[in-house]
């Protein structure tokens, strides 16, 4: 069993871009700039952006941070957007999800200038990706992709099943791997809420993308030997052992599980890492597409 190590790739793949932004500041170009909107004081939200920046000061970009209290109204953040469009030292941008109820997610979307859209979340963007056409790939899907890629496993031909069919993550993952690309050319089934006989489906998979949010759904019983497994899943569950008062959990049992894998990713220190760096990958080609 290999553990396919995010933590370790996302710090190799933030030393290349670190490098790539000494070279740009040598040649007298600017550092890329990411801009993180969040609304809202969500625990988890509020880590994953604190992480962003965090990851952004590492690489020597610039970054700013804009907090609004989650009473902020739809045109608030949307004239808050439309300042980041017409910024022109901003690179990049994105608005932290879930957002309040009484904002409209489609809207705010939409609102983003494509060329920004370091997240990859806009019509344009998707149906760019779906295209398989050069544009900004979601961060989270892109990551899975470097990783498998860098581990060298094998996709083509493979049997693919995704678990979860979020905008985010579950749809452009089964889009992606079917496409001809690296770690593409995959069979792939997304399997979803609705899903009949899932033990089934999963049983005959040698690579499985469990994107549904439910701490340690899959389960030993559920994978054939020699399985891939991604494990996108980071629930907080309540342990009162610990001294935050939870633990981090992810979509796999992992206990059950990893005796039967071949490559599997551990949660935390799996594809949560790489989400982040391949953000700052996005905010690089933003940068060289604006400027250079
Ligand atoms: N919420 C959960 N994942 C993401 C992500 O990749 N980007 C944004 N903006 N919000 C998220």
């Amino acid at each position: 069993m290999t553990i396919l190590d995010g933590k370790q790739t996302s710090t190799n793949i933030k030393n290349e871009l670190k490098e790539e932004v000494q070279l740009r500041k040598e040649k007298g170009l600017k550092a890329p700039h990411l801009a993180a909107v969040i609304v809202g004081n969500d625990g988890a939200s509020m880590t994953y952006v604190s992480s962003k920046v965090k990851a952004c000061d590492f690489v020597g970009y610039d970054s700013t941070l804009i907090e609004l209290p989650s009473e902020t109204t739809e045109e608030e953040l949307l004239n808050q957007i439309s300042d980041l469009n017409n910024n022109p030292d901003i690179d990049g941008f994105i608005v932290q999800l879930p957002l309040p109820k009484h904002i409209d997610e489609q809207k705010v979307l939409l609102a983003v200038d494509p060329d920004k859209d370091v997240d990859g979340f806009h019509p344009t963007n998707v149906g760019k990706m779906t295209l398989n056409l050069s544009t900004f790939l979601p961060a989270t899907p892109y990551g899975i992709l470097e990783l498998l890629e860098r581990y060298e496993v094998e996709t083509s031909g493979k049997n693919v099943v995704v678990i979860g069919r979020s905008h985010i993550v579950g749809s452009p993952m089964s889009i992606l791997m079917s496409q001809k690309r690296p770690a593409g050319n995959a069979t792939v089934t997304i399997t979803h809420s609705r899903t009949k006989n899932l033990t089934e489906i999963t049983r005959e998979a040698d690579i499985i993308v469990a994107a549904l949010g439910k701490a340690e759904f899959l389960t030993g019983d559920m994978v054939k030997d020699g399985v891939t497994i991604i494990d996108v899943g980071i629930t907080r569950v309540e342990d009162a052992s610990k001294k935050r008062g939870y633990r981090l959990a992810g979509d796999v049992d992992f206990a059950s599980v990893s005796p039967k894998a071949e490559f599997i990713t551990p949660v935390p220190g799996g594809v949560g890492p790489m989400t982040i760096a391949m953000l700052l990958k996005n905010t690089m080609l933003a940068c060289q597409r604006r400027n250079d």
